[in-house]
């Protein structure tokens, strides 16, 4: 090893232990009810310490570990939630613990914990699921509407958002634009929060909703300018992305567009991101699987699409991209 080598050696192990104890932070202050203290008000490792029947130096070494891992604040002396807590609250506040206490299982099983793909699991899965996606997505949303030039280079569209969740990628190009309209098409239960997040936004008259299977429900010929996948091509496998991208060209208008945005793991930022993204998904799907992006394009111009063409989006998290083409 030369010198750089060897420093950058160094450098992966420090990551790897920072990781690990990070992590153990983390999860010893959520089981010792450390967060609901310092929610409540308790804003001194004494005071925390009392709330929590704990001893008050380990929990000022805690605490400052709480605020190296950015979930922890200090403000004029007092510890207090960092922003970040607001994103770690009810299925969340786990950070996907229960998925990764079964990755043991899985590597001898290859049986996944959850069936998020399957038609019965699915809208009860993903009823609990979107609004998280929501807060997830909101900024890939935002920076894919300026890429796409939405509200300037395209405007007056009518949008079809399949497997729309919470709505958050068309809701986001009605709000960049006020001459479009979208239609959602979900089950019925998630399009329930989609609707009551487009009321929020102000955003209710332009937004229908279509409820239903996208494999089977019937779609009108030629009517919309742009098809919006996000999330969904990694639930599906090739050959049912194949059939619901053709369902999908001969809904759109000659010269529409549609476009995907997936986890395309193309970003430098995001490799680790992507990676445990791809596991995580192997975790809780039957056949969930992150497609590589030649393997879209070549399946979109199998039934008809031109100039496939993929881009990232460069936000946080770094794992997204979009893959645009023409009718
Ligand atoms: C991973 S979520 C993506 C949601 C949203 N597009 C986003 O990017 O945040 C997949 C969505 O597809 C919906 N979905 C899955 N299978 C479906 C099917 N066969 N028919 C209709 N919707 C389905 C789920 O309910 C869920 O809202």
């Amino acid at each position: 090893m030369n010198k750089e080598e060897q420093l950058a050696a160094l450098q992966t192990y420090f990551s790897l232990m920072s990781m690990n104890g990070g992590m153990r932070v983390f999860c010893a202050a959520q089981q010792a009810g450390i967060f609901n203290a310092l929610g409540n008000g308790a804003t001194t490792p004494a005071a925390v310490a009392q709330a929590c029947g704990l001893k008050g130096r380990p929990v000022k070494l805690l605490l400052d570990g709480l605020c190296g891992l950015k979930v922890v604040e200090q403000k004029d002396g007092a510890y207090v939630p960092a922003p970040v807590m607001g994103f770690l609250s009810g299925a969340y506040n786990d950070l996907g613990g229960k998925y990764w206490d079964h990755l043991p299982a899985y590597l001898k099983s290859g049986v996944p914990m959850a069936r998020m793909d399957n038609l019965a699991e699915s809208e009860k899965q993903y009823r609990a699921q979107v609004m998280a996606l929501d807060w997830m997505m909101r900024p890939s949303a935002e920076v894919a509407a300026a890429m796409l030039g939405i509200g300037r280079k395209m405007k007056g569209l009518n949008i079809l958002d399949v497997g729309a969740g919470s709505g958050v990628w068309s809701l986001t190009f009605l709000k960049n634009d006020p001459t479009s309209i979208a239609t959602a098409l979900d089950w019925p239960s998630v399009l329930e929060i989609a609707r009551a997040s487009a009321g929020k936004l102000g955003l209710a008259d332009r937004f229908k909703i279509l409820p239903g299977n996208y494999h089977e429900v019937t779609l009108p010929a030629e009517s919309f300018d742009l098809v919006i996948l996000g999330n969904v091509t990694h639930i599906e496998t090739e050959m049912r992305n194949k059939s619901l991208f053709g369902k999908l060209h001969a809904a759109l208008k000659p010269g529409g567009k549609i476009v995907i945005f997936d986890v395309f793991g193309s970003q430098e930022k995001g490799v680790l991101e992507a990676a445990l993204y791809a596991l995580g998904l192997a975790l809780r799907t039957e056949r969930g699987e992150v497609h590589p992006m030649d393997r879209l394009q070549s399946l979109l111009s199998e039934v008809g699409f031109r100039n496939a063409v993929g881009r990232p989006i460069e936000v946080t998290p770094h794992t997204m991209g979009m893959l645009l083409a023409d009718k």
